[in-house]
């Protein structure tokens, strides 16, 4: 199931480049910037993943990416559409940590907490954009500010 959960995470992170090249193509370079960061903090989940198991004693296995959705209806729809992937990917560490549970494995329950925490905030941060890019409409201008603040986001490894 963790090796499982690195290809989710690797899925996670083409999705998330997938929508940068959509909002680059746009010209909308701070969308493609959050999007952007988001990919490497997929791929820094996955690392996080990769070297758990190798730690635990366990066989990491890697398994092919499937292609993401390449093209998006419209910003809002490229936003419902992470919101509705983080919802599965926060139920599949769910599906983790039950599992790790059911099989007396507390370590590795341990180690899913910080997934766990990670997942609300990742729900959080991306309803909240919905609700203000809902608000926005179709006022560029208002599009135009938002696409400012995102330029300004950075990837910082988490506990560096
Ligand atoms: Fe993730
Ligand atoms: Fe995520």
């Amino acid at each position: 199931m963790l090796n499982e959960q690195i290809n989710k995470e690797l899925f996670s992170s083409h999705l998330y480049l997938s929508m940068c090249s959509y909002f680059l193509e746009k010209e909308l370079d701070g969308f493609a910037n959050f999007f952007r960061v988001q990919a490497q903090e997929e791929l820094f989940h996955a690392n996080k993943q990769f070297d758990y198991i190798h730690h635990a004693g366990g066989k990491i296995t890697m398994m092919a990416v499937a292609q993401p959705q390449t093209d998006f209806d419209s910003t809002l729809q490229a936003f419902e559409v992470t919101l509705k992937h983080e919802r599965s990917v926060s139920q599949s560490i769910n599906d983790l940590a039950k599992q790790a549970i059911s099989e007396d494995d507390y370590a590795t329950h341990a180690f899913l907490q910080w997934f766990l925490t990670e997942q609300v905030e990742e729900e959080a941060l991306v309803n909240n954009l919905l609700a203000k890019l809902r608000m926005i409409g179709d006022n560029t201008s208002a599009l135009y500010l938002l696409n400012t603040e995102l330029a300004q986001r950075s990837f910082t490894p988490p506990g560096k």
